[in-house]
């Protein structure tokens, strides 16, 4: 099949991401940037790649350390690599780090760079908390008061109300409606019953499990040092039940409705610490270091939908678009690695791309992709059972997608992420 992007063909080389832990656990003691760090630093070891061959890192995270916003630099800062590599971060809700892969594969196709480092972390245990804006205004005021009557007097205005920290939301800006809500509303419009959402997680957690336990994720993953004082290491996802039952999640209560929904902690993708990096490579540039690429990017697409309307149904539209710009069809596609944000999403995606109808509605003139066979889907589990660190989870589903092919001898993968703000994300990878 003819190249389907301009420019130079851009290698996948290598990844690899940190075990995914549940918030508040192993993790807790840990950042964002300390997860790119180790991350990145071992997948450089890995790969023997002289740190000179590196030009740029492009790393991405969704909720930014306040000190230290551009973790793609404080990254790179920490690992061997040479402090002339530059470096800047990305953005694009669950999809930041497929966004980082995609920027990072743009510049190498118009030879802007031959080697880059991609990927992204997530650290829910350490997010920021912030105060309420008039607590804010009087901390300025008072930081310009001359007497201590004066820095006291900004105070005067706030209430014991506005002392409250303030977590960060994970409420859209847009129509102050949670994630999970927003999953509980496309369950209902598109007639997605509990029953199915709950066998979808449970199928997650078995393939999770299985893939564990086959020794599948055992090159995926790399130990991860813990502790305050460092004096421990886990290289296993906390996230994946190994005794999932199907009857197990029947008992549990809807969470965002909890009289008539039908999301559950079990059906959602829990919140959660990582990360997760890749190597990409101007075709040419690997061939001469040596490396057999793991495969290669053939075609991505970001596509949006109103957020208020079924906010993480973005892969409907941006599914098609990359394969229009691929060439191919969802007959072409031998896996397709899909993020599990809720199973009612995941649900909810596979019903559009199913159905013409759909389409003439809402995007006349757009082809629909066709069914998934279930043999095609997320062999190894997804975000619900692997878990979800924002910021990680493109850079796990690119490497673990690229290794299942290679498992089964098999050419070309499609990934599909929904995320915050109605955005879609789509790529399509293959191996020759
Ligand atoms: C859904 C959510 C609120 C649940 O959080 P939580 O209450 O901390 O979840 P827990 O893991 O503690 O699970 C709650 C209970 O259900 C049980 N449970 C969870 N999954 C289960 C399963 N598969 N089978 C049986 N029991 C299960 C847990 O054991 C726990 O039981 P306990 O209370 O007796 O300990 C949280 O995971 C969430 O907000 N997820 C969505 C994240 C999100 O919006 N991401 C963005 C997507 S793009």
């Amino acid at each position: 099949m003819p190249d389907a992007r301009p420019g130079r063909r851009v290698a996948i080389v290598a990844g690899l991401r940190t075990p995914f832990v549940k918030s508040g656990t192993t993790f807790k003691d840990l950042t964002s940037i300390e997860l790119g760090r180790q991350v990145v630093a071992e997948l450089l070891m890995r790969t023997e790649l002289p740190a000179r061959e590196v030009g740029q890192v492009v790393f991405g995270t969704v909720v930014p350390s306040v000190q230290a916003p551009n973790i793609a630099r404080e990254v790179a800062l920490l690992t061997p690599l040479p402090r002339s590599v530059e470096c800047y971060s990305v953005t694009r809700a669950c999809a930041t780090s497929l966004q980082a892969m995609t920027s990072a594969a743009d510049s190498v196709a118009l030879g802007e760079h031959d080697v880059i480092v991609a990927g992204g972390a997530e650290c829910l245990s350490d997010v920021p908390i912030t105060y309420s804006r008039p607590v804010a205004q009087a901390v300025v005021l008072a930081s310009r008061g001359k007497t201590l009557v004066e820095k006291l007097r900004a105070f005067s205005d706030v209430s014991a109300k506005d002392l409250l920290p303030v977590p960060p939301a994970l409420a859209e800006y847009s129509t102050g409606l949670t994630m999970g809500e927003s999953a509980e509303k496309m369950a209902k419009e598109n007639g997605i019953g509990r029953e199915a959402q709950d066998a979808f997680a449970h199928r997650s957690h078995a393939r999770a499990a299985a893939a564990w336990a086959d020794g599948t994720f055992a090159k995926e993953v790399t130990r991860v040092v813990i502790g305050p004082k460092f004096d421990a290491s886990i290289s296993e996802d906390n996230t994946v039940r190994k005794d999932s039952t199907l009857e197990g999640y029947g008992n549990l209560k809807p969470v965002f409705d909890k009289r008539f929904g039908s999301i559950t902690a079990g059906n959602s993708s829990p919140l959660t610490d990582g990360a997760g990096a890749l190597i990409l490579m101007a075709e040419e540039k690997a061939k001469a270091l040596g490396y057999k690429p793991l495969g290669y990017l053939r075609a991505y697409a970001y596509a949006a939908v109103d957020p208020g309307w079924q906010l993480l149904q973005g892969p409907a539209f941006s599914v098609p678009k990359a394969l229009k710009r691929a060439g191919m069809t969802m007959a072409d596609i031998d896996l397709v690695e899909m993020h599990e944000a809720f199973a009612a999403q995941v649900l909810s995606n596979l019903q559009a791309w199913g159905s013409q109808r759909f389409y003439d509605e809402r995007a006349p003139g757009t082809k629909a992709p066709g069914e998934v066979p279930d043999g095609k889907l997320n062999p190894n589990g997804g975000s619900i059972s692997l878990g979800h660190p924002f910021g990680a989870t493109g850079a796990r589903m690119v490497h673990q997608a690229l290794r299942e092919l290679a498992a089964r001898n098999l050419n070309t993968a499609l990934i599909s992420i929904c995320a915050a703000g109605g955005l879609g994300g789509a790529a399509i990878l293959e191996r020759e």
